[in-house]
């Protein structure tokens, strides 16, 4: 007969040290928890506290994040709906550059949003980061959300443009490539608590936070920027701004979590693991490039795959550098600095701000009414 405690006892003396998960038991009677005793992974402290902070700067990204909320539907489609209409409204090219956008990001930000609740919420041991992963969930919802009122409202074939990630190659590769790191971590019995395991975690967060939102999405944001910026499906480019806005903030996030976790654990940032980051961007970029290529086959607006090509090695350097890795491209220089511009909210303040009034306005529950 199997002794079924004995089994139980061994398995947990030889189980990782793994952080809490929020899920245990009450323990009552016990003490709130300290600051000293929160981490950033392996953390026992309960998980279900969200104070004291610790690391405010998550919690400030939470609430900079709830002050920049906005909805897709909001934004006025009827200037793109008869561009589109129009026969002679955009060449070929245009159009395929746009649907190919359309194809990536309809299914990208469904890959982060499942990275982000069935791979890294459960092993980060922090309720501060955690509540900023939720409202990053909610803004991956409603980037969807976007593409899906997009392609309603020019009419796009919605099965072709949702299936483009397991038709079109330059899309189904980068796809695929993120996907092996979420399916890293899907084993149901994954713990962290062990170099190996909170390796895996680790290159779990740069694939997502440094290569998918980091590189992936910005041949495709400057390609539908540029459209825009000459007047051509303005409201699709207006929508992809606010979301270009709520990513660089997640990739952000992404940068000081994983920063945080080297401080914390210096002996996972070893010289192997630096090599296989540095590789992992490597292959990011190749991916990258390979999509501009065959997304642009010849040209547009006087841009071509080069040119984009020079951007996307621009911001691998950019990636590198924040988190602590050496450039890896020379004598690149940004060949859209208003790609950045668009990023910095403070330069953009006429914009941005009205809306994020509004919105911080109409958030106001006035009883008196
Ligand atoms: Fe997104
Ligand atoms: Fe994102």
């Amino acid at each position: 007969m199997t002794d079924y405690n004995e089994a139980t006892s061994l398995e947990e003396s030889t189980a990782p040290l793994a952080g809490a998960t929020g899920l245990e038991e009450l323990e009552m009677g016990a003490e709130a928890p300290k600051v000293d005793d929160k981490k950033m992974i392996n953390s026992r402290a309960d998980l279900n506290q969200l104070v004291p902070f610790k690391y405010k700067w998550a919690w400030q990204k939470y609430l900079d994040g709830c002050a920049n909320h906005w909805m897709p539907n909001e934004i006025n489609m009827s200037l793109d709906v008869a561009l589109w209409k129009d026969p002679n409204g955009l060449s070929d090219d245009e159009r395929m550059i746009f649907e190919r956008a359309m194809g990536f990001f309809s299914t990208a930000d469904s890959l982060v949003a499942n990275n982000l609740v069935l791979a890294i919420y459960r092993h980060i041991t922090n309720p501060e980061c955690r509540q900023y992963l939720l409202r990053q969930a909610f803004e991956e919802a409603l980037h969807t959300h976007s593409y899906q009122y997009i392609v309603e409202s020019l009419g796009l074939d919605e099965a072709r443009i949702f299936n483009m990630y397991r038709e079109v190659p330059a899309v189904s590769h980068k796809a695929a490539w993120s996907l092996k790191y979420t399916q890293s971590l899907n084993d149901p019995n994954f713990k962290t608590g062990t170099p190996e395991a909170d390796r895996r975690l680790l290159r779990d967060l740069i694939a997502f936070y440094v290569i998918f939102e980091g590189i992936f999405f910005y041949v495709g944001f400057s390609q539908i920027l540029s459209m825009g910026r000459r007047n051509k499906l303005v409201g699709s480019s207006e929508q992809l701004q606010y979301i270009l806005r709520d990513e660089s903030m997640h990739v952000n996030f992404g940068v000081d979590v994983i920063n945080q976790i080297k401080i914390e654990n210096p002996h996972l940032w070893d010289d192997a693991f630096q090599k296989e980051a540095i590789a992992m961007v490597k292959e990011g970029v190749e991916l990258e490039c390979r999509y501009a290529t065959d997304t642009m086959p010849r040209g547009i607006l006087g841009l071509n795959a080069a040119v984009f090509q020079e951007y996307v090695k621009f911001i691998a350097n950019r990636r590198c550098v924040q988190i602590g890795l050496p450039e890896q491209y020379q004598n690149v220089s940004n060949p859209f600095p208003w790609m950045s511009e668009l990023m910095d909210l403070k330069k953009e303040k006429n914009f941005f701000e009205t809306r994020v009034i509004e919105y911080q306005a109409g958030g106001t529950l006035n009883w008196d009414e």
